[in-house]
């Protein structure tokens, strides 16, 4: 149950993500919408919520805990290149998006194989 929860809001995550991205580019003034504003900040802090509850509910963090301190700096970084993203324009923009696509394509990696680089 908790882990489809964790499911669900990543696909949310990055799909919203993808989705601001193209309105920032193609068609800017929707993004005033306040749906828009609230919506973002919700589903990642349901995301880090799931997944923190997941931590516990595994008891990951009595055994090789690695992956997880690896994904959450990944998640930083994610957060990072996608507000970077957001703010750039241009070139600088696309280069931020694919970064932070590359990002959460290695956290998902780590999630599957459960191997970090701590
Ligand atoms: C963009 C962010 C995230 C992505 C893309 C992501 C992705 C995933 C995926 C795909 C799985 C399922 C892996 C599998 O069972 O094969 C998973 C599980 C898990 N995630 Fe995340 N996750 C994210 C954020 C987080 C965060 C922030 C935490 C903890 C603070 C976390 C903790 C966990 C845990 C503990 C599991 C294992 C659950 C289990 O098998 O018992 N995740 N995550």
């Amino acid at each position: 149950m908790l882990k489809s929860i964790h499911m669900l809001f990543i696909l949310l995550s990055v799909g919203g993500f993808m989705t601001r991205i193209m309105l920032a580019q193609f068609k800017p003034a929707c993004l005033q919408a306040k749906l828009g504003k609230i919506a973002p900040h919700v589903i990642d802090t349901i995301l880090l919520l799931s997944g923190i509850a997941l931590v516990f509910q595994g008891n990951w963090m009595a055994g090789e805990y690695g992956w997880i301190i690896s994904k959450l700096i990944m998640l930083i970084a994610y957060i990072g290149f996608g507000v970077m993203a957001m703010r750039s324009t241009g070139i600088k923009r696309w280069i931020a998006f694919v970064l932070a696509l590359a990002c959460f394509g290695y956290i998902l990696v780590i999630a599957i194989s459960k191997h970090g680089f701590i």
